[in-house]
């Protein structure tokens, strides 16, 4: 079975989809690695990010693989494990213009559909487009200023800049954001981060 946990940035989507993984004895898959890679790849190499056939041609050029661990993922380039750079507030800048493009959507759904079930899938879009078909949908939610607040834990930045970035984001990413009409909204801000999961685990189907 597949488990999808959709929600707008910082939301808490990757620890919250790690646990409910751990939980079921299942790996979890954090679409948006995959997208923070082909950003990482396509600004290490000096491409133009709004040119979408460069960008594809080197993706094909440069396969990526994601490793799908409960634990936490990781994105593979050969035997470059380009995971710690995934996060840093470049890619953080460059990936909703990545994410525009429809090709790189679909090379990235492609590589997800690949994988077997079960999985719990984390991203923008995992309940409406890539697996619509999933019996158990979630969508996070939180307050622009909460979500800050807590990736202000893992980036040097103020909490006003982050908060400023995270708003733009979400603007950029709105038409691949949208709640699956079969998704439950949980609104995280006043939760910690084992109640949400046990909120998820507890609406489980058995
Ligand atoms: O953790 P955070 O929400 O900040 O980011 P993420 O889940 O790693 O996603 C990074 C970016 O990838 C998002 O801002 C979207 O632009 C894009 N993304 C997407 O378009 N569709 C997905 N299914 C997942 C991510």
């Amino acid at each position: 079975m597949i488990v999808t946990i959709d929600g707008v940035a910082a939301s808490g989507k990757s620890s919250v989809a790690s646990g409910v993984a751990r939980a079921l004895g299942v790996p979890y898959v954090s679409s948006g690695l995959l997208y923070r890679a082909a950003t990482l790849l396509g600004q290490d190499a000096g491409l133009d990010l709004t040119d979408q056939a460069s960008l594809l041609a080197y993706l094909r050029d440069h396969p990526l693989r994601l490793e799908p661990l409960a634990e936490g993922n990781r994105v593979w380039q050969g035997q470059r494990d380009l995971t710690p750079e995934l996060h840093s507030s470049a890619v953080d800048q460059g990936v909703s213009q990545v994410a525009a493009h429809p090709e790189v959507r679909a090379w990235v759904d492609d590589q997800l559909r690949a994988l077997t079930p079960p999985f719990v899938a984390e991203g923008r879009d995992m309940g409406t487009n890539v697996f619509p078909h999933a019996p158990a949908k979630f969508y996070l939610t939180a307050s622009p200023r909460v979500r800050a607040e807590r990736r202000s834990r893992e980036r040097p930045e103020a909490v006003e800049a982050i908060e400023a970035a995270l708003i733009q984001r979400d603007a950029l990413d709105t038409t691949q954001s949208a709640p699956a009409p079969d998704a439950r909204v949980i609104d995280t801000g006043p939760l910690t981060l084992e109640q949400v999961i046990v909120a998820i685990t507890s609406q489980l189907p058995s």
